[in-house]
């Protein structure tokens, strides 16, 4: 057979197996595995190195519209070439509708500013902010028709929480229609009147933001999501777990037969609550994510998480605000009561070193575990797989070789347009060397290769995630 590319002796892993194989290419598409292929037009040896699939992040946010002056300083060019320098090959940004919009609109929106954009491909969620009836019976319905398949819903941000009727509403369309929903679980009520008495007490600091939202508020919120979604009878997923008490929540329900998938992200693995500052300086903004990274303790407990199966995925949760800017992390260039900083924090480029580095290598984690919720189960929870997320005959050849070698986390080398990382400084034991996307080498380790508008839009099929078992 004839290859456009040969990978020779490859380290291959997916999330059931590690194998040694050469990997034959095609019009961007695996189409054969094993040892000794034909020769290809181009080859690349990767001798005694370890090839994953190309990472799948089914959470990060570029170019979402947002009220006020804030704007994300990522848009799909500069996320997806900073996704491909960090092993990323398929990222899942939200579609989102402000109150009183159009779903559809937000949709026809979002696909304008991904157009030509996309260095590596991409598929949208939706945010579902307002739920009227329109939203309920038509749009939505015809949008999850239409390959999109999975949609968020707040339970906190003013802009966009539902309260627990239209959470049902939304629900039951999700079951109806076979879509995946995604609940950002946090007690708006309760993070209202702690941020009021903080205030009132003068305490606006940014290391205050994690007063105003402990562990408590997300423990009751995802106690309350997974009520719901069991008086609808349909799975949810819980997006960016940060501790033990939502977890304690999770696995409560686990043991009640009761479908509850969890995502966590690399800010409860490496961030404490103290990285939004132990003193009053304005420097710890840089941090504020919500829900807000927790203690050591928790990120043990995450850690425990992501090896037992209660996690299913590993997302960023890129949230890219400038630190230095009046549309960041300082609106209007002011130092700000917490109340008003941007929520979310940049990791799109370094989720997948982070957790190879400090969970596989660091031996906390399998190398298996590690492509499972990387890529292979949020390609699956999204309808891609397999598509995308896996090493398969079929598959696209979206791929990673890595490279293990001391690396210092520097923002400067990073390709984000963001002007911080919260990791700067951070000693990982290796980086992606190569990252194929549809088996056109776009990061090669020193240099990116990509080409904006590369990146193709991608429908979304079926979640097809079998019902959570392990982690009961
Ligand atoms: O603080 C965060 N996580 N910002 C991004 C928006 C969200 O809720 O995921
Ligand atoms: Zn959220
Ligand atoms: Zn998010």
């Amino acid at each position: 057979m004839a290859f456009d590319l040969v990978i020779r002796n490859a380290r291959v892993a997916t999330a059931s197996d590690t194998f040694d194989s050469d990997i034959g290419i095609q019009g961007g598409r695996i189409v054969q595995l094993g040892a000794g292929l034909d020769g290809g037009a181009q080859e690349i040896d990767a001798a005694g190195r370890v090839v994953t699939p190309g990472g799948v992040d089914a959470h990060c946010h570029l170019d979402q519209p947002m009220e006020g002056p804030a704007k994300m300083a990522d848009g799909f060019e500069s996320g997806t070439r900073s996704a491909a320098c960090g092993g990323t090959t398929t990222v899942i940004p939200f579609a989102a509708q402000a109150k009183g919009q159009s779903l559809r609109a937000a949709v026809e929106d979002y696909h304008s500013r991904a157009e030509g954009q996309a260095h590596v491909d991409y598929a949208f969620h939706l945010i579902v902010s307002d739920p009227t009836a329109h939203v309920l019976e038509q749009e939505l319905p015809a949008l999850i028709g239409e390959g999109y398949t999975s949609f968020k819903v707040y339970m906190t941000y003013d802009d966009l929480k539902l309260d627990d009727g239209q959470m049902l509403d939304v629900l039951d369309v999700a079951r109806r229609h076979g879509a995946m929903a995604m609940i950002h679980a946090e007690n708006a009520d309760c993070i209202e009147w702690l941020t009021k008495r903080l205030e009132a007490a003068g305490r606006t600091a940014p290391r205050f933001h994690a007063h105003a939202r402990p562990m408590l508020v997300e423990r009751e919120a995802t106690h309350r999501a997974i009520s719901l979604a069991q008086l609808v009878d349909v799975p949810v997923l819980i997006v960016h777990v940060s501790g033990k008490e939502a977890i304690e929540q999770i696995r409560w329900a686990r043991g009640h037969g009761l479908s509850v998938f969890a995502e966590t992200c690399p800010q409860y693995l490496f961030l404490t609550a103290e990285d939004l500052g132990i003193d009053d300086s304005y420097h710890g903004a840089r941090c504020i994510c919500s829900p807000p990274p927790r203690d050591k303790a928790n990120q043990e407990i995450i850690w425990d998480g992501l090896n037992d199966g209660l996690f299913t995925v590993f997302s960023s949760d890129h949230a890219p605000f400038n630190y230095d800017d009046p549309a960041g992390k300082k609106p209007g260039g002011k130092e700000v009561p917490f109340r008003h900083i941007p929520n979310g924090i940049p990791g799109l480029e370094t989720r997948l070193p982070l957790l190879y580095s400090e969970g596989v290598l660091g031996g906390r984690m399998t190398l298996n575990r590690f492509v499972e919720l990387t890529a292979t189960n949020p390609a699956k929870a999204y309808g891609l797989h397999p598509r995308k997320g896996t090493i398969a005959i079929g598959s696209d050849a979206d791929l990673v070789v890595w490279d293990e070698r001391d690396v210092t986390i520097r923002n400067a080398q990073l390709h984000h347009a963001v002007d911080y990382t919260p990791y700067e400084g951070m000693r990982l034991k290796a980086w992606p060397g190569l990252t194929l996307s549809r088996g056109e080498v776009v990061w090669d380790g020193k240099n990116f290769s990509g080409r904006a508008g590369r990146g193709r839009f991608l429908a979304c099929g079926t979640p097809s995630l079998m019902p959570a078992r392990r982690g009961e």
